[in-house]
């Protein structure tokens, strides 16, 4: 193990895509699309309804954060790179950032931060209602990330309860699909299914080899 000034420990020599990205330079790249949203709504590049962009923006990169953090393990265990461990944390509280600022720009946008119609209307869309159980199951992840709720769940049951983040990355296809659905445009989605199912084949492939050798 060596250590790189300024970019982080680097194990076994090895480098994610030739330069070792340590935590703080991660955060500072997960906050660029905040950074472009701001930039975009001050001055004016959000198009015709800026509104509407901006709760369909942060959807898009909750999702992208959500398909990273999946793709975390496969890439650490797939390419040797134990590094990635330390950022696993870090990216899903920034799945959950992402999730919030999408909650409330729907919040703000479409419905005027009525609280009340808010409540009334996630039930009566059912597209809505589906991102609405994501996000809560996002919100249990992000409450128990902490070291404290892992000694207080104990790690397998912890486990367990994390694993939950494959259910969240289907709800939030589900999400996705069925507002596209109504208008006609799958192309995107079906990349996102395609990225969410490489990932989730990845671990059934791993979890079946491991019982065949036990
Ligand atoms: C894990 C949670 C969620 C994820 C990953 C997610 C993801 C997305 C994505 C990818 C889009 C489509 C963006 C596009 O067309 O480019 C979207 C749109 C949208 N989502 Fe979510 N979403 C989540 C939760 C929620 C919640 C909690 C609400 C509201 C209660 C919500 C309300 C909406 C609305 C109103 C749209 C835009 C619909 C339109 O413009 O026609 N989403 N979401």
């Amino acid at each position: 193990m060596s250590v790189a000034p300024g970019v982080g420990v680097v194990h076994s020599g090895r480098w994610l895509g030739g330069v070792a990205l340590g935590k703080p330079a991660v955060f500072v790249l997960l906050l660029l699309p905040l950074a472009w949203l701001v930039y975009a709504v001050a001055f004016n590049q959000l198009g015709a309804n800026p509104a509407q962009a901006l709760v369909r923006a942060t959807g898009d990169w909750t999702l992208r954060m959500l398909c990273l953090v999946l793709a975390l393990t496969p890439l650490r265990l797939q390419f040797d790179l134990p590094q990635l461990a330390r950022l696993r944390r870090m990216v899903g509280v920034f799945v959950y950032f992402y999730a919030v600022l999408h909650l409330l720009s729907y919040a703000w946008f479409d419905m005027g931060f009525v609280w009340v119609d808010v409540v009334k209307d996630i039930p009566k869309r059912p597209f809505i209602l589906v991102g609405f159980t994501a996000w809560v199951a996002l919100s249990l992840l992000a409450l128990t990330s902490f070291d404290r709720a892992v000694k207080w769940l104990g790690g397998k049951n912890w486990r367990r309860l994390h694993r939950s983040v494959y259910a969240v990355a289907a709800l939030a296809l589900l999400h996705f699909f069925w507002m596209r659905a109504a208008k006609n445009d799958l192309y995107e989605v079906a990349v996102y299914a395609l990225v969410v199912a490489v990932l989730l084949g990845w671990r059934a492939v791993r979890a079946l080899r491991a019982r065949t050798r036990a």
